[in-house]
């Protein structure tokens, strides 16, 4: 937050608000999550490298191409067209990609996710290394106040910084004030709430390359004497970010605060094939925030499938922003008033998942899980035991791991994770662990996971509770 308007310090991220959270019960808590069957999930998580590709490539061609046009016709007013779309693709349409690649579900190819996400990053006025830890918080407490640093809209809102948020105004000397201490390894009270400090030198090398970058582009147009490298690389924002924030004020602002429900704090709409290749599909916000791992490719199908268990959809982007402006207006006068999204008397409240439990162990601490056929390759399955919870896995040779059932990150349920290799990836940040050890192998998992044994005997899964095999 670069600035605090009256009334909006309990938002700022320090001890003390963070406390308050945590006392209350709304900090890395368990959130409520649709019923999606156990294989129809397992399809959703499905990663692929093709959709992304395809819309990437497409992406990045209206990018050069309105780029080249906007070339072809400098000198005319006419080049003012084709850099205005430049704009809104380079600053607005690239924090989708940013945001898809972040989780990254957009490409299954890792590296893939991890270059386009710094390219966007960058097109974003971005730390990558920063925001990625910044994003991991928001999905952790999605809008709880003093512990979630994406609160777009605090209240009572900041009219004039929203307007001004349109041209990136604030967003300018706010990115190039934090490339300068970071780059010198000044890192702030508010950033050391939720970033590790070993992530630390990462976050000035990145802050560098970000300022070496500008420095070149400045040095091109001074040494040709021409604006074209800074109205390619840097301006942009001042003209795109507009479309950035059309888009992303709906996911969130005007609605509850502080509650464990994502369908009373998010919204999803509807909207034309255009919208959703811009903004590639997070227009279903709801289904996003409470299943984060599946691709931007599958969330329709996902809406689909839970729709009956949420608030209405939004019938456009139309109609967010007809409901959004007045309730804005309305809480500069009453902080407290947000809209009330209501919930289908059919909607499920509970916070459970599919479990097993309640089984005897034997004398050796063995305990007779389930049929091998009920765990197929390359799926997972929570089991409960007393106060515990464990995940059994199979992969994708047929072998077996069991682990504890909780991430090490947060409180969140491994079994309703995607396993990648021999890896098993956490559902909520997309953590991972490799599975034969229980090591991290992926932040933001610092800390392994206890691993078990597990063996199949005459067509049963058992595994066995006693001493963990890797001891933390
Ligand atoms: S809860 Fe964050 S990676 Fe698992």
């Amino acid at each position: 937050m670069s600035e605090v308007v009256s009334g909006q310090s309990r938002y700022l991220l320090n001890r003390e608000n963070s406390q308050k959270a945590i006392e209350a019960g709304l900090a890395e808590a368990e959130w409520y999550q649709s019923p999606i069957p156990r294989e129809t999930m397992r399809e959703l998580l499905v990663r692929r490298d093709g959709p992304a590709i395809r819309d990437t490539v497409v992406w990045f061609g209206i990018l050069f191409g309105s780029a080249a046009a906007t070339i072809a016709l400098w000198g005319s007013l006419w080049a003012v067209f084709p850099y205005l779309i430049y704009a809104a693709i380079y600053a607005g349409s690239a924090d989708s990609r940013w945001h898809e690649t972040l989780h990254g579900t957009a490409f299954k190819t890792d590296w893939m996710n991890s270059v386009l996400y710094e390219i966007a990053s960058f097109m974003v006025l971005r730390e990558g290394v920063i925001w990625r830890w910044s994003h991991t918080r928001h999905h952790s407490d999605t809008i709880i106040v003093g512990r979630d640093p994406e609160i777009a809209a605090p209240r009572p809102p900041d009219i004039a910084g929203i307007l001004l948020g349109l041209f990136a105004i604030r967003a300018y000397p706010q990115y190039f004030k934090n490339l300068f201490l970071h780059s010198v390894g000044k890192i702030s009270e508010r950033e050391m709430e939720f970033i590790p400090e070993s992530e630390y030198p990462k976050v000035t090398r990145t802050a560098r390359v970000h300022l070496l970058i500008y420095l070149l582009v400045t040095v091109s147009s001074i040494v040709f004497q021409s604006w074209i490298p800074v109205l390619f690389i840097g301006l942009p924002n001042l003209f795109g970010t507009w479309l950035m924030l059309v888009y992303g004020l709906t996911q969130h602002t005007g609605l509850a605060e502080d509650v464990l429900d994502h369908r009373l704090n998010s919204r999803t709409f509807l909207t034309n094939r255009l919208n959703c290749f811009l903004y590639w599909n997070m227009n279903y916000h709801v289904e996003h925030h409470m299943f984060p791992l599946v691709p931007y490719h599958a969330v329709p199908r996902l809406h689909e499938l839970m729709k009956d268990d949420c608030p209405p959809a939004y019938s456009s982007l139309w109609s967010c922003w007809r409901e959004i402006v007045p309730t804005l207006e309305r809480q500069c006068r009453e902080p407290a008033y947000h809209v009330e999204r209501v919930l289908p008397e059919s909607a499920g409240t509970d916070v459970q998942r599919t479990r097993r439990a309640g089984k005897s162990v034997d004398e050796e601490g063995w305990i007779d899980v389930c049929g091998g056929e009920e765990l197929q390759s390359m799926d997972v399955l929570r089991y409960d035991h007393e106060e515990r919870t464990y995940a059994i896995y199979r992969g994708s040779e047929g072998e077996l791991y069991a682990t504890d059932g909780i991430c090490t990150h947060g409180k969140t349920h491994l079994a309703d994770g995607l396993i990648v290799g021999k890896m098993i990836e956490c559902p909520k940040h997309n953590g991972r662990f490799n599975l034969n050890d229980g090591s991290p192998a992926r932040k933001p998992v610092c800390k392994a996971l206890k691993t078990y044994e597990v063996r199949e005997c005459d067509g049963r899964v058992f595994f066995r509770m006693g001493d963990c095999l890797v001891k933390n």
